[in-house]
């Protein structure tokens, strides 16, 4: 998501938010997540190379609406362990269109643009033990434990 999307959406102007994108936003987006767009805008803002590592819609094919955002923590090396290389992925599937598959469709199709287009290979993610869904998520995608908890949560590695 670019900065003046960013910005619009700190802003809460739904009339830029409708010019601007070619989807559309949830009434209720950014709400609880207006911190993480406020942190993204920033790092946007400061080094404007490292967008596509940012903040990203999930974007419904069909119907062009954004269902959910997606984003790594930051180009490759910044992680929670701190793995030269490697990159952690974070992401969010609004309520309403949750257990289609989507967030399991969307890291897998992330992970895929690394590869190609910087040569990723290793990727990182976090989630806390209680959360079943992301657990599952993970398990999907072929992510394992790596053993490490970091702030209560358990690190899981996935080598491609
Ligand atoms: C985690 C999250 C992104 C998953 O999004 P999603 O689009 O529903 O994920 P998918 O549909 O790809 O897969 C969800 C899987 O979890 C399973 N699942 C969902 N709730 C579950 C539960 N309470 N217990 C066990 N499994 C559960 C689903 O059945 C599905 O597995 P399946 O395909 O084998 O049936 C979504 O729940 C979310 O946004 N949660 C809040 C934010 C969050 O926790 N993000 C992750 C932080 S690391």
């Amino acid at each position: 998501m670019p900065e003046d999307v960013l910005e619009a959406l700190l802003r809460e102007d739904r009339a830029q938010i409708g010019r601007l994108a070619d989807y559309h936003v949830p009434p209720d987006f950014p709400g609880e997540a207006t911190g993480l767009v406020r942190l993204r805008r920033d790092q946007l803002a400061a080094d404007p190379s490292i967008g596509p590592w940012l903040l990203r819609a999930i974007v419904r094919r069909e119907d062009r609406v954004m269902v959910g955002y997606v984003n790594f923590h930051g180009p490759p090396g910044v992680n929670d362990t701190m793995t030269v290389g490697a990159v952690e992925l974070g992401w969010t599937v609004f309520p309403e269109y949750r257990q289609r598959g989507y967030a399991t469709e969307t890291a897998n199709a992330l992970m895929e643009w690394a590869a190609r287009e910087f040569g990723i290979r290793r990727f990182v993610s976090s989630t806390t033990p209680e959360n079943a869904a992301s657990l599952r998520v993970h398990a999907k995608l072929g992510f394992v434990p790596t053993g490490e908890v970091v702030d209560g949560e358990v690190i899981f590695r996935l080598d491609r």
